[in-house]
């Protein structure tokens, strides 16, 4: 179907931060396929451990134990703090199991017949009906009405919007948000705001959802975003970078969200397969024996300061933003067209928000990947801009 406008090239083989098209043509890679390649392209020891696990069993099911699965639940557990994690395939479907838990704590917990969730401005979770309905963007939704009920939604940093559903509605069981969110600009949510969220949480007992899809997974420089300010959610879910490429979702819960659900009420058939899950034991292995974290904190703030540098006294930069190796360069105008431009000088990038470039390079990213990022952008978007 033509479900999306892609862009005119096709890439045969990656290798470490670099791809290369038909022609032979090399890219630096600064999007990662949007947040998925973690260890960048090839990485030695996933590809060996893909082979591995594909020598030996790709799928069995579910109804069977699945020795991988637990051994990365356990893994994951031990990195958040969370007690348990359902697996599934893709961030939309984490969002999803996410949102089913919270409107089943809801009815049993909370005796609510119509459970709602506080949502956010700009936030995106997903193109299901529900995680699109959670979603803000009227695009997105546009066509697929009705949307599915049981979203307020409120601006994101603003916790007296919070405070004021509090005060009126009883409905409410679960505030879900992306602590840094991708799609909708590359806008962090503050600290403060954030432990404020948690304490009216605990308040009113609803359920903090933490939406990790595309900052986790070390990106931002800790296992996951909402580390850094240590309001720990109640659920939180995981895709993209997890198994940096193979097809991976989860969702871990601990405290009032842990023991809910019971055989019947969830499921998915690939959810946790064998491959998956060795996939996503070796990429969370990989990022702590190569210190990627530290790497990803010390070359996002590379990149954030070295295109303040390129890009001062620019006019129509209006931000240059974000944590770890998720960031945002704000125009003053929309930008998409500097997608092209950069393919065409053989950098790949991505823009969002209609004028927010956005760049989330996989985690190996190196000093001299980002000086070539560096050169070969900043000098675009002075021309963009004095078009
Ligand atoms: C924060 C967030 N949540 C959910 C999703 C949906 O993930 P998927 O495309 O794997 O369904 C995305 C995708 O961009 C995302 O950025």
């Amino acid at each position: 179907m033509n479900t999306y406008a892609r862009l005119p090239v096709a890439f045969t083989h990656g290798q470490g931060t670099l791809l290369f098209d038909e022609a032979g043509q090399q890219y630096l890679d600064a999007l990662s396929g949007i947040a998925v390649s973690t260890l960048g392209h090839n990485h030695p020891k996933l590809v060996a451990a893909i082979s591995r696990q594909a020598a030996k069993v790709l799928h069995t099911s579910n109804i069977y134990r699945i020795p991988l699965q637990e051994e990365l639940a356990a893994r994951i557990a031990d990195i958040s703090g969370m007690d348990e994690v359902f697996f599934c395939n893709s961030g939309l479907e984490a969002n999803e199991a996410a949102i089913k838990l919270a409107r089943f704590y809801g009815h049993k917990k909370k005796n609510v017949d119509l459970p709602s969730i506080i949502v956010m401005e700009h936030a995106f979770h997903g193109r299901s009906l529900a995680t699109l309905s959670a979603t803000a963007n009227r695009k997105t939704q546009a066509g697929f009405e009705p949307l599915v009920s049981g979203f307020v939604r409120v601006p994101f940093g603003d916790i007296d919007a919070v405070r004021q559903i509090a005060s009126r509605s009883r409905d409410v069981v679960a505030v879900m948000l992306e602590v840094l969110q991708g799609e909708g600009g590359v806008l962090t949510a503050d600290d403060e705001y954030l432990r404020t969220l948690r304490a009216l949480c605990d308040e009113h007992g609803w359920l903090l959802i933490c939406d990790e899809v595309q900052c986790g997974t070390g990106r931002t420089g800790k296992w996951f975003g909402w580390q850094h300010s240590g309001a720990k959610p109640d659920i939180m879910t995981l895709a993209k970078g997890l198994a940096s490429g193979v097809p991976i979702g989860a969702c871990a819960v601990s405290g009032p969200a842990a023991g809910l659900f019971q055989p019947g009420n969830h499921g998915s058939t690939f959810g946790g397969n064998p491959l998956a899950c060795a996939a996503a034991l070796t990429t969370l292995d990989v990022i702590t024996s190569e210190n990627l974290m530290d790497n990803a904190r010390h070359i996002g703030e590379t990149l954030r300061a070295g295109f303040a540098k390129a890009l001062e006294g620019v006019d129509g930069v209006t931000d240059i933003r974000g944590r770890g190796l998720m960031i945002g360069i704000e125009l003053g105008r929309p930008c998409g067209e500097l997608v092209t431009r950069a393919l065409e000088a053989g950098l790949l990038i991505n823009v969002t928000s209609g004028n927010v470039i956005r760049l989330l390079p996989a985690l190996i990213f190196s000093e001299s990947d980002a000086k070539a990022l560096i050169e070969g952008l900043a000098p675009l978007i002075r021309d963009f801009l004095s078009q």
